[in-house]
């Protein structure tokens, strides 16, 4: 076989598997760069120490050309380091590079907001300039050019503009290509219109044509504006934020002057870490083979939640994080209704406190037949995706979706929202044809919602159907392989 061009990537996050993570993101940052590797690219990761990573566990060491670097933010001077890592996959190992600053990073446990109060914290304008900025010390500094830097989310959207203006005439930087990945548009790190200075951007970019949007500092906007290509987390999402406003929180036009450079690629899921077979976080094993040993996970995620197990009785489970764009003003209507219906449902997640109070009030309204458990846990994730019968989606948007997926392969049979990459990977199941691998509802309306939980309850019924569902469900292949290549289809075509 010819050897295809290989690249240097540098994949710039604000969280990543094993580390970090508060959402699929994490996932995504960890996956993806191991997979690219393991095709024969070279990968390194950039992403802040928080303090809740543990230094020693990691083996994080110092890198001492990557010492004490300084750069300003807009008339601070800061201090920071570059501390080295691997992230250590089966087959692949990726350079991860930490950025260390205790002041923005290492004092603080949480990534974005104050755990206390909830809200976004007050400075984290300065520190995703941060994250933007020392990427460009860590290429000058190592002397390791990448073709790629491939960005994620709001956190690291100025990079592409800095690389155009402040940085424009560094020759280490002036083939390097950017992508920008979304992976939920409706978060964009919007500023007081005050905080352009801190940027150190040029003037010219303070208004409304460059980083300011309905005036206010915009850092989505601006990745939008200045990134060679962009890409969604799956191709229905990367169609619905150019059609319809309010998926696209507000940036539709900015988001259709970019159309020709606008990708979809669904995420992948990470087989090793979600395998039935293999997983270390549930009660028992199970395979197509063994589907009957799901019950053991079954009745240890009733017991965990407090919930009698009965094999005939469907349980729904759910992981996320508790909010509109979830779905959960929907779910909220339904609620009632669907505690009518015969069936248990466990909830995991955080997220606004008004769902948080709401849940914890309906733990003890229906004792037995709702519990919930508000946090995040990984091992209590993985009991759910396990032992649940079903797993519920009601998104509102959905830029991609992993739970859906994960729930596939563990024979969870998923009923979810059709939108972004629920659409994309879940296929409503027709009784005449017995086709499909799922429930989907398309209108937003509480009416829809507890009819597709319905039909789903109905067919459960009907064993021999059900099974073959699960199975249909678990023979899927959503490894990060395809993705991957999709990707470095991309890197290609933006490098051409
Ligand atoms: C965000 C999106 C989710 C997606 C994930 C990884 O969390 O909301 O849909 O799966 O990013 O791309």
């Amino acid at each position: 076989m010819a050897s295809a061009k290989k690249y240097k990537i540098l994949f710039v996050t604000s969280e990543v598997v094993p580390f970090v993570k508060t959402g699929g993101l994490a996932d995504v940052s960890s996956a993806l760069p191991q997979k690219l590797q393991e095709l024969g690219h070279q990968v390194r990761i950039v992403v802040p120490k928080y303090g809740s990573i543990d230094e020693r566990k990691y083996k994080i060491h110092e890198v001492v050309r990557l010492k004490d670097l300084t750069t300003t933010i807009g008339k601070k001077e800061v201090v920071y380091s570059l501390r080295s890592s691997f992230l250590i996959g089966s087959k692949a190992r990726v350079q991860i590079y930490f950025l260390d600053n205790k002041e923005y990073f290492g004092k603080r446990h949480s990534l974005y907001s104050d755990p206390l109060t909830r809200k976004q914290y007050k400075d984290n304008d300065e520190r995703f300039i941060l994250l933007s900025k020392s990427v460009f010390e860590l290429i000058d500094k190592l002397g390791w050019v990448p073709d790629i830097i491939h960005l994620n989310d709001w956190q690291t959207a100025l990079i592409p503009a800095f690389q155009k203006t402040i940085f424009k005439d560094n020759e280490n930087f002036k083939n390097i290509k950017t992508l920008l990945t979304i992976h939920n548009i409706a978060a964009q790190g919007i500023f007081p219109k005050s905080s352009f200075s801190k940027t150190t951007l040029p003037d010219n970019l303070n208004n409304e044509k460059g980083a300011l949007f309905n005036g206010k500092l915009n850092f989505l906007k601006t990745g939008l504006k200045f990134a060679d290509t962009i890409s969604t987390v799956s191709e229905t999402y990367s169609k619905e934020i150019c059609k319809i406003p309010e998926i696209s929180a507000g940036l539709k036009d900015e988001i259709n002057c970019r159309k020709k450079n606008l990708f979809g690629i669904v995420n992948g899921i990470d087989t090793l870490v979600w395998n039935p077979e293999k997983d270390k976080k549930i009660a028992k094993n199970f395979t197509i083979a063994t589907l009957k040993d799901k019950l053991t996970n079954k009745e240890e995620l009733a017991d965990k939640f407090g919930i009698d197990f009965n094999p005939e009785i469907p349980l729904i489970g759910m992981i996320s994080h508790l909010e509109d764009n979830k779905g959960f003003d929907l779910f909220k209507k339904a609620f009632k209704e669907i505690m009518a219906l015969d069936i248990h449902l466990v909830l995991l997640g955080t997220g606004e406190i008004k769902y948080q109070k709401f849940f914890e009030n309906a733990e003890m309204k229906y004792p037995n037949k709702f519990a919930c458990f508000i946090g995040f846990d990984d091992d209590i994730a993985h009991l759910i995706e396990a032992g649940a019968d079903m797993f519920l989606m009601p998104s509102k948007f959905e830029p991609c979706g992993l739970n859906q997926m994960y729930s596939l392969v563990y024979g969870t049979i998923p009923i979810v929202r059709k939108t972004g990459g629920l659409a994309d990977t879940v296929v409503n199941y027709n009784s005449r044809t017995a086709t499909g691998n799922g429930f989907v509802f398309t209108n937003y309306e509480t009416k829809d919602l507890v009819v597709v939980i319905k039909k789903a309850i109905s067919l459960f019924k009907d064993k021999k159907a059900w099974q073959k569902l699960m199975k249909t469900g678990m023979k899927s292949n959503f490894s990060w392989l395809d993705s991957a290549k999709n990707y470095v289809g991309l890197y290609k075509n933006i490098l051409k």
